[in-house]
């Protein structure tokens, strides 16, 4: 039977079913066994991924990179050191020369859209790494695998997402995700300044999610079974508001006693002051070890079901 993925674009999250993300999911479940087993094999030998990062990355282009040589096939890292859009090529002509040479495009841009003009002008499928402060849709992958694997189950799963709401794309792209599933509870903890965006609110609201939106973390951190810390996203955020972004809300050692044993601590990272070091060596903390590591088995899944199917 054909994947849902096969040749597909991966750019929002709208796209997604419950049905796709189980696909993804028991494929990432393989891709942990096989890396633990065996740390790959060469189901895309022969392929060529380009990594076209106009904006910094650790995690995504790492686990990305990680993702294509552990099944054997070929990266073409670009970054805008070394890319001819400083010269002012175009978006959509940067579009066809790697279409040229690759079998799949996977894109960081800082504007909102870019993965969207990228797909409309390239012929191979292209994914998104990050769009602006729009979309992360492969983090949302992996948040909601880690979810999964470490809670068992999204159905009356209380999230709470706390720090940086406006500028912060995992959380546009997790929430609506996370849609998906009726039974799920959403908790945002924010300084107004930086609340959820309103188009993420308004396709809560559409998709009748049960979510709520505080400013004050103590009056929700005990129901968390998923909380999920925000880095205030100063490559997005006005200078003169910054700084109110800075320290407001921290993640320590006091914040761990009032949450449920069972529950878990997420962070896309990178992180600045907003987890205590000291969280680090809590069991509930999952974002060092799992939660990254899951992002290299999605997108493994990820590329092995856009170009195998
Ligand atoms: N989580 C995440 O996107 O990290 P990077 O910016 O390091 O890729």
């Amino acid at each position: 039977m054909k994947s849902a993925w096969q040749g597909k674009d991966f750019i929002s999250v709208d796209t997604l079913t419950q049905e796709s993300l189980t696909e993804l999911f028991d494929k990432a479940d393989e891709m942990k066994r096989l890396v633990e087993e065996k740390g790959g094999n060469d189901a895309l030998k022969g392929r060529v991924m380009a990594a076209l990062f106009y904006e910094p990355s650790s995690r995504t282009f790492g686990s990305f990179v990680a993702a294509m040589q552990r099944l054997g096939g070929g990266v073409i890292p670009l970054n805008m050191t070394n890319s001819s859009a400083t010269k002012g090529e175009s978006l959509e002509d940067t579009a066809k020369v790697f279409s040229s040479y690759a079998d799949v495009i996977v894109m960081r841009n800082p504007a909102v859209g870019s993965a969207v003009s990228m797909a409309d002008h390239a012929w191979v499928p292209v994914v998104s790494a990050g769009d602006g402060i729009g979309e992360h849709p492969t983090q949302a992958l992996l948040d909601a695998y880690t979810i999964r694997a470490e809670l068992g189950k999204f159905e009356g799963t209380h999230v709470v997402f706390v720090g940086e709401m406006a500028h912060y794309r995992p959380v546009n792209s997790l929430a609506k995700l996370l849609a998906l599933f009726p039974k799920i509870k959403l908790s945002f903890v924010a300084d107004p300044a930086f609340a959820l965006q309103d188009g993420v609110r308004d396709y809560l609201k559409t998709k009748k999610v049960d979510f709520a939106e505080y400013e004050n973390l103590d009056d929700i951190v005990a129901e968390a079974d998923a909380l999920y810390v925000t880095r205030p996203k100063k490559e997005f955020i006005p200078a003169e508001l910054y700084e109110k972004a800075l320290g407001k809300y921290r993640v320590d050692a006091k914040t761990l006693e009032k949450m449920k044993p069972s529950s878990i601590v997420m962070h896309a990272l990178p992180r600045l002051d907003e987890i205590a070091v000291e969280v680090d060596q809590d069991p509930r903390a999952v974002y060092l070890n799992k939660q990254m590591k899951n992002g290299m088995y999605t997108r493994m899944a990820l590329l092995d079901l856009i170009i195998n199917g």
